[in-house]
């Protein structure tokens, strides 16, 4: 069955930077990995609850992520599920929520700020860009160690097994690329498989958020990431209870 069409109206107002919707593979990625997707999807005949997708109890609730699914693995239904296109289990498919500008901030450049007010557990947007290969990741690392960094490596420790993946928005990139890190944030990061085994980092607000607020996540990745290194960057969040510096990405 067909999923809803994903709408992503939003645009770079910077020229240089391409607006992609969805991740696209960059250096060190082996497109064939990139591009496996799914074979099989669910049996449903209308909501899904609790079946192969949503792997004992429902991902979300009402629109809202579940709190306990924070820690993962999240798969929603794709074009093999036998489900309604409006299950409840297809979320992030249905695109970003529309009330997202980007804006200056006061000392850390341009930011991501609503409009209107989001609510807990509401899907925010993603953090779409190039996938990139850890060394590429590095490499990128380095090479803007003294300006803007985009590059996000997320680790999902599942079962066993730690996959890591490692995304860069600085040339190609969608909104979520504004988003900055605060140490007292207010949305979560959040790997969710769709159609294809590579994860998308989904940003999910972890309070309600009021009109005008900017919306912040923490780079190091409470849920994702066990690393916390900190690196020479100071961090600019203003919260209470800041480290400091910026967290390090963990490669
Ligand atoms: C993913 S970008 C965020 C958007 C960026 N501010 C812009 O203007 O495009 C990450 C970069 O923003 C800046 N930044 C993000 N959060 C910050 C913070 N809490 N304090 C200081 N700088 C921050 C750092 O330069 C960081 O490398
Ligand atoms: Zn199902
Ligand atoms: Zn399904
Ligand atoms: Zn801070």
């Amino acid at each position: 069955m067909e999923a809803t069409a994903f709408i992503d109206e939003y645009e770079h107002t910077i020229p240089g930077i391409m607006y992609i919707v969805q991740n696209i593979p960059g250096p060190g990625i082996d497109i064939e990995e990139f591009e496996s997707e799914y074979t099989l999807g669910c049996m449903c005949t209308d909501q899904c609850f609790d079946c192969s997708c949503t792997r004992g109890s429902p991902n979300y609730t009402s629109g809202l992520l579940s709190n306990e699914k924070l820690s993962g693995p999240i798969i929603e239904c794709n074009s093999h599920c036998t489900c309604r296109e409006n299950c409840g289990n297809r979320v992030i498919q249905k695109g970003p929520v529309d009330s997202l500008i980007v804006s200056e901030t006061n000392q850390k450049g341009l930011g991501l700020f609503t409009t209107k007010s989001i609510r807990r557990g509401q899907f925010i947007c993603e953090y779409a860009g190039e996938v990139i290969g850890i060394e590429e990741a590095r490499r990128r690392v380095e090479e803007n160690k003294y300006s803007m960094n985009y590059v996000l490596v997320v680790s999902e420790h599942i079962g066993d097994r730690v996959i890591v993946t490692c995304i860069d928005p600085k040339y190609f990139g969608n909104i979520g690329r504004y988003s900055n890190h605060s140490c007292e944030p207010n949305a979560d990061l959040v790997p969710i498989r769709v159609e294809g085994t590579v994860p998308r980092l989904c940003l999910f607000a972890s309070r309600d958020i009021q009109i005008g607020e900017e919306i912040t996540f923490n780079y190091a990745g409470e849920f994702v990431n066990s690393v916390h290194n900190l690196s020479d960057t100071p961090c600019l969040c203003g919260s209470n209870n800041c480290s400091g510096y910026l967290p390090h990405n963990s490669i």
